[in-house]
């Protein structure tokens, strides 16, 4: 028996797909959602008797004899697929920018900075927000805008300073190399915020880098390399007096369509990571990449530098835009120039539910 119903004009559709597309009233419920248990979708299912003329698909299914009517261009509607501009360092001047006065601004004039705002962050990973008041916890109202705050052991916000016996390189001033935030978690932070209400010190330039740009770059250059970081899983892992958080993941994840090999997460931090115990060739090929990939995110040409003053803050999808620092001089006791930073994560789906329903209304 067909598992496929061949429509006179070429289109294939398979039986399970067609009969789970139902749009009648006991399959969609009107809010849009399905009612249709897939348990009631039987391994024999056939079709009866079918015809399309208007426009309109008309099944009748065996063995149940429920009946479907589809519009078939609903049907055969195939949704764009996203596409990703991956960036270098020339696209510093392109970095969405807004103040925070315009994105908080009552009325459509504030609404659509806003919608305009997330939508470059959302297309480029990243972007750059100013004026925000230099206050604390002023992070965690930012990303209450568009978001909600992942609270983590390191609570609703966290500061990134000096400090005497730290237990995170973050809060030294020495230089960082370019790295996504908390690998160790499953699920990952999505988005990370950080703003900054102090910059006396000299030094502590900000980096931010495509890590799906940088990806597709050890793709070009080394392809065993590439598949070896998509699918070899490391181990990444916190541990202080008060937690102990730790994930065994790939650094690449892959698109589900593998065809095209494109890149939708990276999780990169040396500091957390244990080294993988590979057999020797496969090890070879792993750390070939892996440091291909960390001296290019150390390229200048793939980087923009941000120097942050106070009140500037900067958003990166943390599955996408790796950040680091340059080392600045400063002593924990601040005597030598202070540098003070307050970060907290979020998560992209609240990000992109605001932009939805500011594209919804026009922004206005
Ligand atoms: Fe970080």
């Amino acid at each position: 028996m067909a598992d496929v119903l061949s429509l006179d004009d070429g289109h294939v559709l398979p039986l399970a797909w067609l009969r789970d597309m139902c749009p009648c009233a006991e399959c969609i419920h009107p809010s849009g959602q399905r009612l249709l248990d897939p348990a009631q979708i039987p391994l024999d299912l056939a079709v009866r008797v079918w015809r399309a003329e208007h426009g309109v698909l008309h099944v009748e299914w065996a063995p149940d004899g429920h009946r479907s009517e589809y519009d078939l261009s609903l049907l055969l509607h195939e949704p764009p697929r996203r596409t990703f501009d991956l960036w270098d360092g020339s696209a510093a001047p392109n970095l969405p920018m807004a103040t925070y006065a315009a994105v908080t601004a009552a009325g459509p004039a504030g609404r659509a900075t806003m919608r305009d705002w997330l939508r470059g962050v959302d297309r480029m990973g990243c972007g750059l927000l100013r004026g925000v008041p230099v206050e604390d916890g002023a992070v965690a109202a930012v990303a209450e805008l568009f978001s909600h705050v992942r609270v983590t052991n390191y609570g609703r916000w966290f500061d990134v300073r000096a400090v005497v016996d730290p237990t995170n390189l973050a809060d030294t001033s020495l230089g960082l190399p370019a790295h996504t935030d908390n690998p160790y978690r499953d699920p990952v932070p999505t988005l990370q915020l950080l703003h900054c209400l102090q910059s006396s010190a000299s030094g502590g330039d900000n980096v931010l880098v495509d890590g799906w740009h940088v990806a597709a770059q050890v793709r070009a250059a080394d392809r065993e390399g590439f598949a070896m970081l998509a699918s070899t899983a490391v181990t990444f892992r916190y541990r202080d007096e008060g937690a102990d958080v730790s994930a065994t993941l790939p650094i690449l994840e892959l698109d589900d369509d593998r065809t095209d090999w494109a890149v939708r997460g990276v999780r990169f931090n040396a500091r957390s990571m244990q080294p993988p115990h590979l057999p020797a060739d496969r090890s070879m090929a792993w750390y070939r990449g892996y440091t291909l990939f960390a001296r290019l995110l150390a390229d200048p040409a793939n980087q923009i530098l941000l120097h942050l003053e106070p009140g500037d803050l900067f958003i990166v999808d943390n599955r996408r835009v790796l950040h680091g620092r340059t080392a600045y001089a400063s002593n924990a006791d601040g005597s030598s120039g202070a540098r003070h930073l307050q970060g907290c994560y979020a998560d992209i789906d609240g990000l992109r539910s605001t932009l939805a329903i500011l594209e919804r209304d026009g922004g206005a």
